[in-house]
């Protein structure tokens, strides 16, 4: 419950590293959580130093690709996402997050059986993820979850020569910033006793 309470997302980082034993304490948490028909859909790979610039600079190429790309009304998104990629250069310590049993996003062949599938594999995978981030923060190293990695999903999936499903990234490292909670929704507005 204390890490609960006292996760946060971080988005400005010191400089100093992480090992990799610490790193895969956190992983192990990870393996953990439960998952859909005990599949355990998730891969952790983990950039960091000049590697970690080259993926940067690949999604980078690929936001900038993407602005010229989306409708008008996306393009925020890609601008914002523009903005998560700053806060991903500054931490040293970026976990991609892949969906073995996922593909690109943009495929249209999926029936609902396949649909089914892909949204329980994305549930595990927050799971798994959320265990990471709470290991994190019981470690006293901060965490930001990372979605925006959706608007460069093809060149980065290149990149990364897979054909698994890029479904998002944490970027981590040794907080530089103590930010307040953020609001919640009451209790009473999320929950209802049916009986
Ligand atoms: C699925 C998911 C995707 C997220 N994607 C991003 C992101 O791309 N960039 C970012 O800065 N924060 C991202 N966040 C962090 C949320 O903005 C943050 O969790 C939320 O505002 C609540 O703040 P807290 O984590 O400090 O409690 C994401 C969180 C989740 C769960």
């Amino acid at each position: 419950m204390d890490a609960i309470f006292e996760r946060r997302s971080i988005r400005k980082f010191k400089t100093d590293k992480i090992d990799n034993d610490t790193i895969r304490e956190l992983i192990e948490a990870g393996r953990m959580a439960p998952s859909a028909k005990n599949r355990q859909p998730w891969k952790y790979l983990i950039f960091s130093g000049a590697k970690k610039e080259v993926l940067l600079n690949v999604m980078d190429q690929g936001l900038d690709q993407a602005l010229t790309m989306v409708p008008e009304q996306a393009k925020p998104g890609v601008t914002d996402a523009k903005n998560t990629l700053r806060i991903m250069r500054g931490a040293p310590v970026i976990v991609i997050v892949l969906n073995t049993n996922g593909r690109s996003p943009f495929r249209s062949e999926l029936d609902i059986f396949g649909r089914i599938t892909e949204i329980c594999d994305s549930l595990s995978i927050g799971a798994s993820i959320e265990n990471i981030l709470l290991k994190a923060t019981e470690k006293g190293i901060g965490t930001v979850w990372i979605a925006n990695t959706f608007f460069a999903h093809e060149p980065l999936v290149s990149f990364l020569k897979t054909d698994d499903q890029l479904i998002g990234a944490i970027a981590m490292g040794y907080p530089d910033e103590v930010p307040v909670m953020r609001p919640r929704k009451s209790l009473d507005d999320i929950l209802e006793f049916i009986d």
